[in-house]
């Protein structure tokens, strides 16, 4: 009984010496493990026939099976460190990268051209003293109009071709109703209504017209309003201050012509041109051979616009502008329709990062 159960456990050894042996996965090596030493395994089974053994045999067979198990512990192990190596080294070999490839290449972001264009204007006028202010883009019409000397009959009302927010038959005309800002001098009201002068700021911003969409013309662009507002402000200061801001911008060859206009807001109120830099001002078609272009509109504020904020207009100036950061961007890159600032199209766009 003992002999035989002896040769049973070297019949297993030697079957587990030569599967392990071919064995070809670590995965395949667990399942061994588990086929001649696991706790339902051959060895273990085998084991259960002691109980039918002498007092004397059982601690025989109980040597045998040890030795055994040593042995079959230490084939596995080795074969383990041999698979897991091959394992390592395939691994290595798959993971190689040749350096030497050509890389995928990042694509950079970038600022928009118009984003760019206002950042420049804001840049300027920073560093010629001016703070920068933001009102809102959904307005009421006493500060887009009304306070700003365009009363309800005024013609320049029906011009800014206003959206109403709500727009209803019943609406009461005389009621304040909410509109989208149609032009960014509503900053001024807000900004001189809850503060004191001397006061000198910016309002860049986002402005919005019922206009038809075309290769000039957009339902939203952008304006930078300027506000300086203090005692014996002279019409002087503001034609010194857009030509030293023409001059950062555009360099000191540019000159600046203001045509006599019309603004409710301002009186007097100027239209005012820059020295075409397409053609350096000798007439081209960018200018219309005429050799300038408007960039801005510009005036001395009006008495009852400082009426409407509470100042005395017998003893506070200012001078105010607006302009238009969409045209003056188009000049400064060529460009021909003002859509392309606002159909994101990378083709487009990539050209300014
Ligand atoms: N608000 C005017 C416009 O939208 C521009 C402007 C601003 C003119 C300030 C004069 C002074 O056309």
């Amino acid at each position: 009984m003992i002999d035989n159960l002896i040769n049973q456990l070297d019949r297993i050894c030697k079957n587990a010496e030569e599967e392990i042996s071919s064995a070809a996965s670590l995965v395949q090596l667990s399942e061994l493990h588990t086929k001649f030493l696991g706790r339902k395994g051959l060895v273990a089974q085998l084991m259960s026939e002691m109980r039918n053994l002498s007092q004397e045999e059982k601690p025989k067979l109980g040597q045998k099976a040890n030795i055994v198990k040593n042995d079959i512990s230490k084939i596995l192990v080795k074969k383990e460190d041999e698979l897991q190596a091959n394992e390592d080294a395939e691994k290595i070999q798959s993971d190689k990268i040749d350096v030497s490839l050509p890389g995928t290449q990042q694509k950079a972001g970038g600022i928009h051209p118009l984003t760019q264009t206002i950042n420049e204007i804001i840049d300027i006028f920073v560093q010629l003293g001016f703070t920068v202010e933001e009102g809102k883009e959904i307005e009421d019409e006493w500060h887009t109009f009304d306070a700003l000397n365009i009363p309800k009959s005024h013609p320049a009302r029906d011009v800014q071709d206003t959206f109403f927010v709500k727009s209803s038959p019943e609406i009461d005309v005389s009621e304040n109703q909410t509109v989208l800002r149609t032009h960014t001098s509503p900053v001024q009201i807000r900004v001189m209504q809850n503060s004191v002068p001397p006061l000198k700021f910016i309002a860049p911003g986002r402005v919005y017209r019922n206009e038809t969409i075309d290769a000039s013309h957009y339902s939203m662009f952008h304006q930078v309003e300027g506000l300086y507002v203090n005692e014996n402000v002279t019409f002087a200061e503001l034609k010194g201050t857009l030509l030293a801001w023409a001059h950062a911008y555009y360099g000191p060859d540019v000159d600046l012509r203001f045509r006599p206009s019309y603004f409710p807001f301002t009186e007097p109120s100027a239209e005012v041109d820059v020295t075409c830099t397409m053609c350096g001002g000798k007439g081209c078609s960018v200018c219309k051979q005429t050799g300038w272009v408007e960039i801005l509109g510009a005036g001395m504020v009006h008495p009852n616009v400082f009426k409407s904020v509470g100042y005395d207009p017998e003893k506070i100036t200012g001078f105010a502008f607006g302009m238009g950061p969409e045209r003056i961007a188009m000049l400064k890159h060529r460009i021909n329709d003002i859509r392309l600032l606002y159909e994101n199209d990378t083709r487009f766009l990539k050209q300014f990062v």
